[in-house]
């Protein structure tokens, strides 16, 4: 079986699961604006994005990539502020091209947020999501940011992975 991750992420946390995931495992990574990430040269892919402002920052590539993506068996793992919930699963769900959708493991990996790598503007508009926010910790973290990033955390997406590779073994 030949793998690869793919990942999208914009302040480093999701690129910090993908390359621990990929130590784990032995797959090479990919940043999916890297010219070389061609998810059609692999026939297992872990896809891995970052969530802001309520959506998968990997959907424009998915639907892009859509082709090289179908048929192919798929691991997805979202990394956001949010823990997981039926809420987060609304966001990842409104983000995949609903053909996908179907075809994918989702595990939930909770990231980071540090006020001092965003620019004004963003730490303008998390205050004012704040301001809505009707959960007191996740008001409390848009304001003041956090650090939930933890290696064990990537152990279901590893899982997955043996599952699979095991699965092969047994009908090869
Ligand atoms: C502008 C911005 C918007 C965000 N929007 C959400 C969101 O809608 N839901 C959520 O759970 N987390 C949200 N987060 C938290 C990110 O998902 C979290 O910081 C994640 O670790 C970012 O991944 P990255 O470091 O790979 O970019 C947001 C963070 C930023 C900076």
């Amino acid at each position: 079986m030949k793998g690869a991750i793919f990942y999208s992420g914009k302040y480093g946390s999701t690129e910090q699961y993908a390359s621990w995931i990929g130590e784990a495992i032995g797959f090479p990574v990919f940043d999916i604006k890297d010219p070389k990430a061609d998810p059609s040269k692999y026939d297992f892919l872990i896809l891995g994005s970052s969530i802001l402002y309520f959506r998968l920052s990997i959907r424009d590539w998915l639907n892009e990539n859509l082709s090289k993506l179908e048929g192919r068996s798929k691991v997805l793992f979202s990394v956001s502020g949010a823990g997981p919930s039926p809420k987060l699963n609304r966001w990842v769900a409104k983000s995949l091209p609903a053909v996908l959708a179907a075809q994918m493991e989702h595990v939930a990996l909770r990231g980071r947020l540090d006020h001092t790598k965003v620019s004004w503007w963003v730490k303008q508009m998390l205050w004012m999501g704040s301001l809505f926010n009707p959960d007191p910790g996740a008001r409390k973290d848009e304001r003041y940011g956090f650090d939930y990033v933890d290696r064990n955390s990537i152990e279901p997406v590893v899982e997955l992975v043996r599952q699979f590779q095991h699965q092969e073994l047994l009908v090869e």
